[in-house]
């Protein structure tokens, strides 16, 4: 299959300062700015909120974030921060303190011996792709992923003059990449794959022994691997491993956000090769000096017991919604060929209802009062196919979802609306 050409060939830095000067017609505005995309679940969720401030009570399946609140011990933390911290810069890389405890958390959680001076503390995972990707990528230069798949990334590398390549995975290969995929679109100017296990939007995983093998190949051919590991912890099947010791080109990025319930704090980290920190403190320093102070201070707590056993227990609790939600979407008719086995997610099938799945999650927000996300938000290749159903709220929430999803698919059934059937 083809890759999925997001934007189109970067000019190199060269033929662009030679190139003529480009006329602004009313103000200034860099040509990346111009191709990076909006989240179209945001217009989505404002519509919500407007719908909400009218009256109608709305079914939130499209967020992407835990509706638990942050667990105590680390608002506590967070609290005596704020009342007694030493709210200053901390050095770019992080609170040693808090290195050490994420570098113990691999240890005591994998069995991994992980040197705390391998970790970089960073502005949520967001911040550890955005300065994996500045320091791994030259202008012109490629970064393999998989279509579907988080959008920023692809925004990362067109930041920096790259060229993301979309490959396009489907149910054969459970969304996600895998050696064989990887060799065959790595070219002579692709310089590192990313990939996400779990995925967000399919929530599914890579076995270890593929991301060895994926690892091992990048290696061979001067590349890096980078791995998104933000949705580990929220794995409801089978042990999880680490990729921090799958080879010595890997970057690991984790975050705070999902298994810690932090999304606000914005903290996050990631280990990387030991001959890259100093190139990361550079330029952490240089971009934002350091994470937030009082969020690195509380998320101290984030690795005692007391806490671990609240965000265990909220692995069940999404375990539970996602045996409800999936049988459930089945039955209505939404092709989700294997259970996702971590994440919130559930990625579906729609194309028996739909080719437009935004129109389809537009006017089901306007008449069912349900909110999903569509598959555009993800890529390109069988988007408009696809929705993605969050399992962010309580079971009974869901149940109403489901409900009404089913009230709509059966009044509108094969007959929806000529805008939603696309
Ligand atoms: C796969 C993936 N990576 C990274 C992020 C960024 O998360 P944060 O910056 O909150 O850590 C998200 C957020 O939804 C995500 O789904």
């Amino acid at each position: 299959m083809r890759p999925v050409e997001y934007f189109r060939q970067p000019q190199s830095v060269a033929a662009m300062a030679c190139s003529a000067p480009v006329m602004h017609s009313v103000f200034p505005l860099a040509q990346r700015i111009r191709e990076i995309e909006p989240f179209h679940v945001m217009e989505l969720l404002a519509r919500a909120k407007t719908l909400e401030a009218q009256g109608r009570d709305i079914v939130h399946m499209e967020i992407g974030e835990p509706d638990f609140p942050t667990a105590r011990p680390i608002c506590d933390a967070g609290i005596k921060a704020l009342e007694h911290g030493e709210l200053f810069y901390t050095p770019a890389l992080g609170l040693p303190e808090l290195r050490e405890a994420i570098a113990g958390f691999y240890k005591t959680r994998y069995g991994v011996v992980v040197s705390a001076s391998r970790v970089v503390v960073t502005s949520g995972s967001s911040g550890a792709l955005l300065l994996a990707i500045a320091t791994l990528i030259n202008p012109g230069e490629q970064v393999l992923m998989a279509d579907p798949g988080y959008p920023a990334n692809r925004h990362f590398v067109r930041m920096m003059e790259g060229e993301a390549v979309g490959i396009p995975v489907g149910p054969d290969s459970h969304y996600q990449l895998t050696p064989e995929l990887i060799e065959q679109y790595w070219s002579s100017r692709t310089v590192a794959a990313l990939v996400a296990t779990p995925s967000n939007p399919t929530g599914t995983l890579i076995p270890q022994v593929q991301i060895r093998d994926i690892a091992a190949f990048a290696q061979q051919r001067g590349g890096a691997l980078i791995v998104d590991e933000i949705y580990h912890g929220l794995v409801y099947e089978g042990a999880t491993h680490t990729a921090v010791d799958a080879g010595d080109n890997v970057f690991v990025i984790n975050s705070f956000s999902k298994y810690f319930n932090m999304t606000g704090w914005r903290l996050g980290w990631m280990v990387v090769p030991d001959r890259y920190i100093r190139e990361l403190d550079k330029l952490s320093q240089n971009i934002w000096k350091n994470s937030p102070t009082p969020s690195q201070l509380a998320a101290l707590a984030a690795f005692t017991p007391e806490t671990l056993a609240i965000c265990e227990a909220r692995r069940e609790a999404f375990r539970a919604r996602r045996d409800y939600l999936v049988p459930a979407l089945r039955e209505l008719g939404f092709g989700i060929p294997h259970m996702p086995p971590g994440a919130f997610y559930v990625y579906a099938d729609c194309s028996r209802f739909t080719s437009n799945s935004h129109a389809f999650a537009i006017d089901l927000l306007e008449q069912a009062g349900v909110a999903i996300t569509p598959g555009i938000d993800f890529g390109v290749y069988r988007a408009r196919e696809h929705v993605r159903f969050a399992y962010t709220r309580p079971v009974a929430r869901l149940r109403e979802g489901v409900r009404r999803l089913s009230g709509y698919l059966s009044t509108h059934g094969t007959a929806l609306t000529p805008r939603a059937r696309g």
